[in-house]
């Protein structure tokens, strides 16, 4: 069964780049993978979307109907969103299917996420040029029961691919 492996985490915590290693990996073991990754969506079939909680919700409820949809013609998805509110994670659950959703919480500390700073937006959000940036000006709630969580803080992507490893056998 094709499954959504749904990355959540801050800014920075490792989101993008450990969806791209897995993806890599499945790929690699022939299965059919794919990469939805909350960058992408807001360029694309997001980018009507604003960062207001409705449109949060909105962006969540769109990528999880097309991992739905990924899902059913066979094809694992990896999703790499903030995902912060944990309402809308449980309707990205409900969307998905129990079964078939897996997520994971990279439960990197904002003061690491800040310090990472891969595209230089702590700087703008903490100058109060990005507002509503999630874990500065607006808040991320913890999923309470993922199905894994880790910290990326002191550990290579390989370490974390290996954490994550009975997922690359669902
Ligand atoms: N173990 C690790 N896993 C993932 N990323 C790591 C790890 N160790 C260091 N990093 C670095 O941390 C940064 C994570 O940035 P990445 O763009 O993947 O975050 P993100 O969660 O996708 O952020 P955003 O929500 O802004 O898209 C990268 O520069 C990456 O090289
Ligand atoms: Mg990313």
């Amino acid at each position: 069964m094709a499954i959504t492996i749904w990355l959540t985490g801050l800014s920075g915590s490792g989101k993008s780049t450990l969806a791209n290693a897995l993806s890599e990996r499945l790929k690699s073991r022939g299965v059919l993978c794919c990469v939805i990754d909350g960058d992408e969506l807001r360029r694309g079939l997001c980018a009507d979307l604003s960062y207001s909680r409705e449109d949060r919700q909105e962006d969540i409820r769109r990528a999880a109907n097309v991992s739905q949809l990924l899902n059913a013609a066979g094809v694992t998805v990896v999703a790499a969103l903030i995902s912060p509110y944990r309402d809308d994670c449980a309707m990205a659950r409900a969307i998905i299917g129990s079964a078939a959703f897996f997520d994971v919480y990279l439960e990197t500390s904002l003061q690491v996420c800040e310090q990472r700073n891969p595209k230089g937006l702590y700087r703008q959000a903490r100058s109060g040029l990005i507002p509503k940036f999630t874990g500065i000006s607006d808040h991320y709630e913890p999923p309470p029961h993922p199905y894994l969580q880790f910290d990326t803080h002191s550990r290579s992507v390989a370490e974390c691919l290996t954490l994550m490893q009975d997922l690359l056998t669902q």
